[in-house]
């Protein structure tokens, strides 16, 4: 008997009934774009600079610095359900608007709520530095204080569960950031503006 197998038999989806399904999953899809970007807020993630010291500073001849900037960073993930994996981070020295020192740290992935600490030991730049930046430097040595800023690059994904965003920037800028040769090991923490 042909009748019981054409009524079990599944219609066919229908064009309109494919369209209707695609338009669902893309509305899904779009909410889902819009909880994970309204649950990446730029202010959850915290950097600051908790230490700075110059360990070794020397002027070469040729007008350059010789020597290395030591920073250590601070970095907490306020994200109770991201997870952040950092790609690397540049950490940049400036000083009067000069690049004075500078690093690349390789990146590191950190859980929600984590609080990683970061040492970073910047080489002084080797070109000779402008004239009046060099007079400069050498008389915020004499004078014992060294104000510069301290800023931070890294390209990071968050990730909730299987869920993992596209690369963002993440920038710091910590400032003002002020070495005291007299007391290398104290230092007030500075707190970083930290741009997504
Ligand atoms: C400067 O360089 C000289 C020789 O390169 C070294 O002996 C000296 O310790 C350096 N000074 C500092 C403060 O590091
Ligand atoms: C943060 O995460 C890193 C890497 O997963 C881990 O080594 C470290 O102990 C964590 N720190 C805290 C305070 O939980």
């Amino acid at each position: 008997m042909a009748g019981p197998m054409n009524r079990t038999r599944q219609p066919r989806p229908t064009t309109k009934k494919c369209i209707a399904a695609s338009l669902l999953a893309i509305v899904v899809v779009v909410v889902i774009i819009i909880i994970v970007w309204l649950a990446l807020r730029p202010a959850k993630l915290h950097v600051s600079v908790d230490h700075a010291a110059v360990s070794r500073l020397n002027f070469t001849s040729g007008g350059s610095l010789d020597g290395t900037f030591d920073v250590t960073l601070r970095v907490y993930n306020r994200n109770k359900r991201a997870a952040v994996s950092y790609h690397s981070l540049e950490v940049g020295v400036w000083y009067e608007d000069v690049y004075l020192a500078g690093a690349v740290v390789p990146g590191f992935y950190q859980p929600p709520l984590n609080e990683t600490r970061i040492d970073v030991a910047a080489p002084f730049v080797a070109e000779a530095l402008p004239r009046g930046v060099e007079a400069d430097v050498k008389r915020d040595r004499t004078s014992g204080v060294l104000p510069v800023e301290v800023h931070v690059r890294a390209k990071a994904r968050f990730r909730y569960g299987m869920v993992k965003t596209r690369r963002y920037t993440v920038r710091a800028s910590c400032q003002p950031v002020v070495v005291v040769f007299a007391s290398p090991s104290s230092f007030d923490r500075v707190y970083c503006h930290v741009h997504i």
